[in-house]
């Protein structure tokens, strides 16, 4: 890496990261805001604004990917900014379709100056130089790196909330998923690492931790030769961190030692996304998710009988190719019988490069929207069953700002990571509630949140 951070290069210029996709995106757009900030740029809130744009890019499913290429597209005739010290906007293209697609992307969109990857976000000021000093159009992607990216200064959107990665890529290969072929294999960060990052955010009044992986189940096989999730949890939970949550869990590497921390670790939030992905043996088998719906359920009693009322979050697609009526009546059932505070549906993306993409998928579009409209019933009564248990309790909320739609309600998130409302008294101003844990009492209960009064 050659950015200089001492260098202020950048002096007057201005920056925007526009972000889509998963969390690794959204942390991979702080370091990139940590980069160029520390380069003395200016981060401002929209394209129009900047004087260099940056795309962070998800190819998951295909709708996106369409909608992110067409924005991509239609920013090319936005003027630049008067006053820009640069004769034109210079646009980068980073994350997954960065990755996947690399220089096809510099011949198809002719403002676009930089492409990068996932493996190389180090190397955007140098390519951000070229592009603003030589004019050169330069697209770099790397299957793989030796270092986790983790020297990078990062500027995070909340005082109180930090993501930490503890590990990038995924071997998993579940049939339907771009993502090991854009993110690479799975390599952990050292346990070291992690923890004083985790000791550094404490020491910064970071409230919130959210250890990231695709799978931090398996997190450590390559380094250590066996999972030491639980370790991770562990030691984390040891730097007094008000509260640890993490994302994803694959249910195959979930073990009893991980279920255990949710009744031992007091900052270990009672919130679990687990996804399912469907409710059927023979769709989970095409999905390459290597367990069956009895061990997914196994699961479920476990973490509830560790952690009573614990929040099961989980993702479902519908219509894999050839999944039937009857496979589809098995994912109803399960999300019926979890019980789930949130479930997020997904209608099979086919996309080219996975196994699943070679599949005969001759479900009529019709049938699957209907399979999608049902499943969509019983998500948000689950949901609001979940949430009327909280009516009448005391919930502390970690407070993130006010309300976007009604003035003087305050807006948070409960332990098991519930949306909450709050009024606010008379004299107490909600700046001054951002990044603290009060007592909320419930009074409401909807599908998507709660509402009460500061107790
Ligand atoms: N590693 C995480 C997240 C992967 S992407 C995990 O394993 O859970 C997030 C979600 O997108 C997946 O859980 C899956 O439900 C959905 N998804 C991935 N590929 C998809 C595709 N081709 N079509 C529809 N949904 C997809
Ligand atoms: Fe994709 Fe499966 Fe890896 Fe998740 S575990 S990122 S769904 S391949
Ligand atoms: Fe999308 Fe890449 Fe994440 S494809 S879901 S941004 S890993």
């Amino acid at each position: 890496m050659d950015a200089d951070f001492g260098s202020k290069r950048y002096l007057d210029l201005t920056f925007h990261i526009q972000t889509f996709g998963c969390q690794m995106n959204k942390h991979d757009s702080e370091r990139i805001a940590g980069m160029l900030e520390g380069l003395g740029a200016l981060p401002v809130a929209t394209v129009e604004e900047s004087d260099v744009t940056v795309f962070m890019t998800c190819c998951v499913r295909e709708a996106a990917d369409v909608r992110l290429m067409g924005q991509v597209s239609s920013m090319k005739n936005v003027p630049l900014r008067a006053g820009s010290p640069l004769q034109k906007r210079i646009v980068a293209i980073g994350g997954c379709i960065g990755q996947r697609d690399g220089g096809k992307l510099l011949d198809e969109l002719d403002h676009v100056d930089v492409v990068f990857g996932t493996n190389n976000l180090a190397s955007l000021p140098s390519l951000l130089d070229a592009a603003i000093n030589d004019h050169e159009r330069t697209a770099e992607t790397v299957e793989e790196s030796d270092a986790f990216p983790t020297d990078l200064p990062t500027v995070r959107e909340h005082s109180w909330a930090a993501w930490l990665p503890i590990t990038i890529g995924c071997n998993n290969f579940c049939t339907y998923c771009i993502v090991p072929y854009v993110r690479g294999r799975e390599k952990s960060r050292p346990l070291e690492d992690i923890v004083s990052e985790a000791r550094s955010y404490v020491a910064s009044g970071v409230k919130e931790i959210t250890l990231l992986g695709q799978n931090v189940n398996s997190y450590g096989r390559d380094l250590y030769g066996k999972p030491r999730f639980a370790d991770v949890l562990e030691a984390v939970a040891d730097t007094g961190i008000e509260r640890i949550r993490f994302a994803t869990s694959h249910p195959k590497d979930l073990t009893d030692e991980v279920i255990g921390k949710f009744a031992t670790l007091p900052n270990l939030m009672p919130a679990l996304h687990l996804p399912a992905q469907s409710g059927s043996d023979a769709i989970l088998k095409a999905m390459h998710r290597v367990y069956t719906v009895d061990h997914y359920l196994g699961l479920i009693d476990k973490l509830r009988d560790a952690c009573p009322g614990i929040a099961l979050s989980t993702d479902i697609i519908v219509g894999f190719p050839g999944e039937t009526e009857e496979d589809f009546q098995g994912t109803y059932d399960l999300v019926k019988r979890v019980g789930y505070s949130q479930v997020f549906t997904f209608i099979y993306s086919k996309r080219e490069g996975t196994p699943a993409a070679k599949l005969v998928d001759d479900t009529p579009r019709s049938v699957i929207q209907e399979r999608f409209e049902r499943l969509r019933t019983v998500v948000e009564d689950g949901a609001l069953a979940y949430n009327k248990a909280s009516l009448g309790k005391v919930v502390p909320v970690l407070f993130e700002g006010p309300s976007k739609k009604e003035p003087g309600i305050a807006t948070g998130h409960s332990p098991e990571n519930i949306n909450v409302h709050a009024i606010v008294p008379e004299g107490c101003s909600i700046d001054e509630l951002v990044g603290q844990t009060r007592d909320v009492l419930i009074d409401e209960a909807r599908t998507w949140y709660l509402r009460g009064r500061l107790a």
